[in-house]
């Protein structure tokens, strides 16, 4: 063989290598029990992804910008502490049993009445006081990723049957992929997302000069708690018309009711597509940085939260940095308040089923 021949498989191999995940793990503290939390560094040829075992956590993730610099794109803390002191922000996590709100913590399975815990004015959030994002999930090294498995037991948050939830990261190229695998021992109801608040210009500034596009028709409404009326409103003629890449910043200031009530963007919006098929859910564009992220799903809704309620001086030292809009939140997801509303894609999962979700966040750059 000759040389040539020899550096043209060498470099084959490293890129194929690359190309893989490489998987790496260390000890990030513990808890105040005792329990170790630990990270994991996933590493591909175009992007560097931390998760961590407290709440299935995205802690960071480096991709490139238009000039080739790699920089954390998440918003996170530096220390676990400062995560446990944080209770009602989400950063990274993966969010559950039940993701976004249930209307009151009240539903009602197969004639049976369930009350789930209210933190959230007079509703639910994102699973209840001691949600999947607080806590320590089990974390195995799988082919370019991890593996987070979390059994959530009958009962805990008041909702019935034993689930065991299994959560695969995985890098490929430029991409970060979320699979989720979810099976439950008796009827209940399921929403898992993960709740990363990207800033693509990695600056920690407002992200309303990012542009957006958001390919759905429709979107959920919602009322004064932020639980969807029902209706599926057409996005034509409004703030929420993002079918066009728009930058965020440009109406969501308007004089318009929805906006009023959330503060800025916080609504779901109706994926073009099928329920369990893969479709693009989202694409943001930094004009400084060049970034471009792009987000697909098999669900079919997503969570646009243009970070309203953050606010640097809430927790004194643990938001410092994260102003208002300071990231924005794609949260892939069925929607909102589903057990309650019949007509929607349902969030039920049965005995026997094992329910597949995929969302996949993946990483280019454009030129001026
Ligand atoms: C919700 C927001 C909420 C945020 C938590 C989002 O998924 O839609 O209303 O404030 O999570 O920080």
């Amino acid at each position: 063989m000759t040389m040539r021949w020899l550096k043209v498989m060498l470099l084959s191999m490293t890129t194929a290598m690359a190309a893989h995940g490489l998987v790496s793990k260390s000890a990030l503290g513990t808890m105040p029990d005792g329990t170790a939390v630990d990270l994991y560094t996933l590493k591909s040829d175009g992007i560097e992804a931390s998760i961590m075992t407290y709440g299935a956590r995205v802690v960071s993730i480096k991709t490139a910008d238009r000039a080739g610099t790699m920089s954390n794109v998440v918003l996170g803390y530096s220390s676990l502490d400062a995560y446990l002191a944080d209770k009602t922000t989400y950063f990274g996590a993966i969010v559950g049993r039940y993701g976004n709100r249930i209307a009151l913590g009240k539903f009602s399975l197969n004639g049976h009445q369930y009350q789930v815990p209210v933190n959230n004015n007079a509703n639910s959030l994102h699973g209840g006081t001691l949600g999947f994002d607080k806590l320590v999930w089990q974390g195995r090294e799988i082919t370019d990723g991890v593996e987070m498995t979390l059994v959530s037991k009958d009962g805990d948050q008041g909702y019935p049957g034993t689930l065991t939830v299994h959560v695969r990261y995985t890098v490929h190229h430029n991409a970060l992929r979320i699979d989720y695998v979810v099976s439950t021992d008796k009827p209940t109801v399921v929403n898992l997302t993960n709740h990363s608040y990207f800033n693509l210009s990695a600056d920690n500034k407002p992200i309303l000069n990012e542009e957006l596009m958001l390919p759905a028709d429709q979107y959920t409404p919602v009322d004064a708690g932020l639980i969807p009326t029902g209706v599926l409103a057409p996005v034509e003629g409004t703030p929420f018309d993002f079918r066009k890449s728009t930058v965020i910043g440009a109406r969501i200031h308007d004089d318009n009711e929805q906006l009023k009530i959330a503060g800025g963007y916080d609504h779901n919006w109706v994926l073009r597509g099928k329920n369990g098929e893969v479709k693009t859910a989202a694409r943001v564009y930094d004009p400084a940085s060049g970034r471009v992220l792009t987000v697909t799903t098999t669900e079919p809704g997503v969570q646009f939260y243009s970070g309203n309620f953050l606010d640097g001086a809430k927790f004194g030292k643990a938001q410092e940095g994260h102003v208002k809009n300071s990231g924005l939140c794609l949260e892939t997801q069925h929607f909102p308040d589903s057990p309650n509303h019949p007509k929607f894609p349902t969030t039920e999962l049965k005995p026997g089923e094992t329910r597949h979700s995929t969302t996949t966040f993946t990483f280019s750059t454009q030129a001026k």
